[in-house]
């Protein structure tokens, strides 16, 4: 296993170029199970997590060849519909397949995909999405077991108590490409990696009306066709780099970013004294000499993200003055403040509210990474930090950051790899 090994302090110049999306690509990858042509996916990110749904799509019968840039995925045989408990227990972005193994094949048996260090995570409103398109649900051994003769299409409801959800959406939606008749998705999630899946789908043949709006139609088609689809950046990779520039007091320029999908991080940024200039897919931030706190609650999109929490939270420890940050969509994603902790935040925990006194200084300090948006989190302040920071457990980061350290070190960070 290695360990990242961070020499705090240096200021950052330069540009980050940000890749694709991880979550556009998992439900993408997913949804070329609903097809027996060839699909082209390019710009898909070189992650632990997108090889991880390579795998699973081989273990389920496709053939998936990996060029320079682009997946190759096609099929030689027939599909199979067991999803195995080993490969989605690593991820649980791997519970998509089960919406497009049920639309293509009228069964499927997908591995629960367990716990979860940022907190509770259960699949009650996928379940509820794929019975109201007349499937029948067990649950056994561990395992979801699907099965319908005919999905036909139906309304329903997808909001939980946590607002919409982004993969029990992914997954209706890829179910309800190929059923009978017309289905309505109210509540449906509006992240722009649900526009992304859509714009898939549809380059398949799919007729699909409101991606992006809480009401998503979707008219079934009898068959799916092969599409050759570029994946969008990732807005979470993109708003990490921009909180890494403020953190860091450096006008750092990001590279392929979408400005429309990072509104309520740029307009939290802004409240701190941050001034952006944003060209075709360019952002500059311009850092001011001295920030001030800003408060942040996440909600499902448009709303701040739940996946950049962790590292504003990570800012504004070292933002002088109080901040309050609360998380709606994971309320217990709080593994990173007792690690910020080590290294001289000064933040208190109360229920899904983090309150949070700035400090001057952060000093490096050994720390573990928790979960995949915690790890960023750590690195952000192990750069800010005064001396050496070892962030043990990377594997995390790997999972949902491209090449980050090498990114990093390109503009001017002193990190190294280490093995433990
Ligand atoms: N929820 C339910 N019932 C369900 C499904 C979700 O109550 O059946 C709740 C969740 O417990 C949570 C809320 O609804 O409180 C939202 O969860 P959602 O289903 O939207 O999360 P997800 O689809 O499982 C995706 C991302 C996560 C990201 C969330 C929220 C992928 C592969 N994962 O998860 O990404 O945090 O949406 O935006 O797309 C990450 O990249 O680090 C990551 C964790």
């Amino acid at each position: 296993m290695d360990k990242l090994v961070i020499e705090g302090g240096p200021s950052l110049k330069g540009e980050l170029k940000v890749s694709g999306s991880k979550n556009a690509t998992l439900p993408i990858l997913a949804a070329t199970l609903l097809t027996d042509d060839v699909c082209v996916i390019r710009n898909s990110p070189k992650l632990r997590d997108t090889m991880t749904m390579v795998k699973l799509l081989r273990s389920l019968g496709k053939t998936v060849d990996i060029g320079k840039d682009e997946l190759i995925i096609s099929s030689k045989g027939d599909i199979q519909h067991i999803a195995d408990y080993k490969l989605v227990s690593t991820m649980r972005g791997s519970f998509c397949v089960l919406g497009p193994l049920l639309g293509k094949l009228g069964k499927a048996k997908v591995s629960l995909p367990g716990g979860c260090v940022i907190g509770l995570r259960p699949v009650d409103l996928h379940i509820k999405g794929v019975k109201a398109l007349g499937a029948t649900v067990e649950v056994e051994g561990g395992y979801v077991i699907v099965k319908a003769r005919h999905l036909k299409g139906n309304s329903v409801y997808l909001g939980g108590g946590f607002g919409s959800s982004v993969l029990a959406t992914a997954n209706v939606m890829m179910a309800a490409v190929l059923a009978r008749g017309e289905t309505t998705i109210e509540s449906a999630a509006c992240e722009p990696e649900i526009t992304d899946l859509a714009d898939f789908l549809i380059a398949m043949g799919a007729k699909i009306k409101g991606k992006g709006t809480p009401q998503i139609i979707i008219t079934g088609v009898k068959k799916l066709h092969g599409a050759d689809f570029k994946i969008s950046s990732d807005r979470i990779e993109a708003g990490t780099f921009l909180i890494l520039a403020v953190a860091m007091r450096s006008n750092l320029v990001i590279r392929e970013a979408n400005f429309n999908h990072l509104l309520s991080l740029i307009d939290r940024l802004e409240e701190t004294g941050v001034r952006f200039e944003k060209d075709y897919n360019l952002i500059k931030v311009k850092c001011p000499k001295i920030l001030k706190p800003a408060s942040v609650t996440t909600f499902p999109y448009p709303g701040f993200p739940t996946d950049l929490q962790a590292q504003f939270m990570a800012l504004m420890a070292l933002t002088p003055g109080v901040s309050v940050i609360t998380d709606k969509v994971y309320p217990d994603r709080f593994m990173h403040i007792a690690e910020l902790s080590r290294m001289g935040a000064n933040i208190r925990r109360e229920g899904s509210n983090a309150i949070i006194e700035g400090v001057k200084q952060l000093h490096g300090a050994p720390v573990m990474a928790s979960d995949l948006r915690a790890s960023a989190a750590l690195v952000i302040a192990g750069l800010a930090a005064k001396g050496k920071t070892e962030i043990h457990r990377i594997y995390h980061l790997e999972r949902g950051y491209e090449n980050l350290d090498e990114k990093l070190i390109q503009i001017g960070a002193k990190i190294s790899r280490e093995k433990e």
